[in-house]
Order: structure tokens, then C-alpha cells, then sequence
């Protein structure tokens, strides 16, 4: 293949790839919403970009036509003649972004109005912490706290009220609603809603340190039945020791301080620094969704933290052996709801 032509089907590829790559589902498509919210913010989105779409096509096609129709010719020599105003084409191009500007903005107007009203009727509320660089899902009416896994009955109203305990984060889950802050001292509201249940993965959409990139969640929505049967779970979870290991683990977790941290419903651990860590043997992941939820997993974050999560203030614990790692590893594992 000749230069321009190799530089042409190198240019066309990189394109395609670019394009073809949006074909893939993500789990984090803003583009496939599962909720009302979402859907509504998808609405905004495909009508802003139709209009764009419109005059870009409106601007450019034209442009292009009369580029290559009136181009200079070889023997045209002159230059070409000059005209001066044109009222009606002033006209359009004046009144016709105006136009536009209205049709985005009633719309506009209208979703965020929608937005920032809770729908009538009953709504689960859930208080939601920031943390570097974790999640705390808080929900009073039912006095229980967990981290990492925000758990919502589908087809709910979920009111959301935002914190923060330390510096901006912004609380996204992109299939379900749009980013919101969460500010020290403020507290922000929103409310989101999932069609079915699912596992709808969400993450910090606000710089908030070194590891911002690694402050994720899941939002698991269940059926009403069993998100009643988690919360009932978390009221009356399991903390007594399965096993002679991890009854070992109990007692090293008290030696050890973890209870200045972190709390264990139904125990005397109600440290609330750390997440809580009521019914952790329960979740899917751990470690703001950075770890899977099993044993080997969970020894690695209790003997080196800052090798998962750089900046934790969470301490390790290098002088554990690897005994000692398994009975606490047992001991979290068991708690379950
Ligand atoms: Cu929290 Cu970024």
C-alpha cells in the first residue's frame, strides 16, 4: 500500500475501533439504564445530542457540497464576486438556535424539577457516608449500617440522603441515576429507584484522593420478600464463633483493638471509624469491591492493607502468622446474616 492510503486505512481502523468499542455491554453503561432516574437522564441525553446531531448535519453537509462544488478550477483566475446581508438568512440563523435552546430547555427544566422531588408514597431512606475509601450505607427506620454492598428492594422508591466524613466524594451508579456530591457538613438528597433485581455496580465520580479509583460499590437490589429477609438478617445476624478457630479469631480481634474501629452488631465491638462490619460473611465483596469475599482474599487485606488500598487508614498487621490470619479470617467469615 502506497503512504496516504496506508495513513487513510490506519485512520479508518483506529475510528472503527473507537466506534465498535461502545458496542460492548458494560456494567456501567449510562447508555442502558435499569431504573426511572436513569431512563429520565437518558431521555435529556438522547434529545440534547438528536438536536447536535441536527445541526452539525445541518452545518456540515452544506459546507462540504458547496467546498467541492464551487472549488477553484484550473482557468478560473478571477476572484469571485462580493455580496453584502442577507435578512432572511440572518433571520433563521438568529430565531433558529433560540428555538433549540427552548426545546433542551423545557425538558431540562421540567427533569430536574421531577429530579429533585421525592414521588409521593412510601420510600425506603438509606443514609449514605463517604469515606476514604469506602461506602457506609446507613438505614435509620431500620437501625442497620453495612459497607460496600447497598442492598434496595427493586421497584422501591430509594431516598437518599448524602454525606461525607472526610472530603468530597460523588456517590454514581451509572445504570441507575446520575453523580450526586457528597459534602463534609452537607447533606445532600436523592432518590433513585431499580426496575429488577440485580446487581447494579456504582463508584466514587469525585477525585478524593489516592485511591479515589478504587472507592467502588454494588447496589444489590432484591425482591421486597428478600430484601426484608437481609434487613431481618442484619437485625439479629450470627456473631457467635462456628468453630474452635474462629472462636480463636474472636479473641484476637478484642487483643488487637479491631473493636476501636469497627462495629459488630450484637457485640461489644462499636468502633466507628472502619466499616461496620455486621454479617461480612454474607457479602459478595469486601474492601469497597476490591476483594472478592473469601478467605484468602481477606487475609491478604488483614496483612497488608496499603498493598490493596494505598493511603488505608486501616493498619496492618505484619506480626500475624499465618495461623493467627485464619482464626480472625474464620471468625469474620461466620458472621453472616
Ligand atoms: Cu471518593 Cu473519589
Amino acid at each position: 500500500m502506497r503512504g496516504p492510503v496506508r495513513r487513510l486505512a490506519g485512520a479508518a481502523l483506529a475510528a472503527a475501533a473507537l466506534l465498535l468499542g461502545g458496542c460492548a455491554a458494560l456494567p456501567q453503561d449510562v447508555l442502558a439504564p435499569h431504573g426511572t432516574v436513569a431512563r429520565m437522564e437518558l431521555g435529556l441525553i438522547e434529545r440534547s445530542l438528536g438536536i447536535m446531531v441536527g445541526v452539525a448535519a445541518a452545518v456540515y453537509i452544506p459546507l462540504a457540497y458547496i467546498l467541492l462544488r464551487y472549488r477553484e478550477r484550473p482557468g478560473d483566475g478571477r476572484a469571485p464576486g462580493t455580496s453584502e446581508g442577507n435578512t432572511l438568512l440572518e433571520g433563521v440563523w438568529t430565531v433558529l438556535p433560540f428555538v433549540l435552546l427552548v426545546v433542551l430547555a423545557l425538558p431540562t427544566f421540567r427533569d430536574t424539577f421531577r429530579l429533585a422531588t421525592l414521588p409521593s408514597g412510601p420510600a425506603v431512606d438509606v443514609t449514605v457516608v463517604g469515606h476514604q475509601w469506602w461506602w457506609e450505607f446507613d438505614y435509620p427506620a431500620y437501625g442497620i449500617v453495612t459497607a460496600d454492598e447497598m442492598h434496595i428492594p427493586a421497584g422501591a422508591v430509594i431516598d437518599i440522603t448524602l454525606r461525607s466524613a472526610d472530603v468530597i466524594h460523588a456517590f454514581w451508579v451509572p445504570t441507575l441515576a446520575g453523580k450526586q456530591d457528597a459534602i463534609p457538613g452537607l447533606d445532600l438528597h436523592m432518590w433513585l429507584e431499580a426496575d429488577r433485581p440485580g446487581v447494579y455496580p456504582g463508584q466514587c465520580a469525585e477525585f478524593c484522593g489516592l485511591s479515589h479509583a478504587l472507592m467502588r460499590f454494588d447496589v444489590v437490589a432484591q425482591s421486597p420478600a428478600a430484601f426484608q429477609s437481609w434487613v431481618s438478617g442484619m437485625q439479629h445476624p450470627v456473631t457467635a464463633p462456628q468453630s474452635s478457630l474462629a472462636a480463636e479469631g474472636e479473641v484476637l480481634f478484642a487483643q488487637l483493638g479491631c473493636a476501636g474501629c469497627h462495629t459488630i452488631q450484637g457485640t461489644s465491638a462499636q468502633g466507628k471509624v472502619g466499616p461496620n462490619l455486621t454479617g461480612i460473611g454474607s457479602r459478595r465483596v469486601i474492601v469497597a469491591g476490591a476483594l472478592a469475599n473469601n478467605p484468602a482474599d481477606l487475609g491478604q487485606w488483614l496483612h497488608d492493607p496499603a498493598s490493596i488500598i494505598p493511603g488505608t487508614v486501616m493498619p496492618s498487621f505484619p506480626n500475624l502468622n499465618g495461623s493467627q490470619l485464619q482464626a480472625i479470617t474464620a471468625y469474620l467469615e461466620g458472621l453472616r446474616v
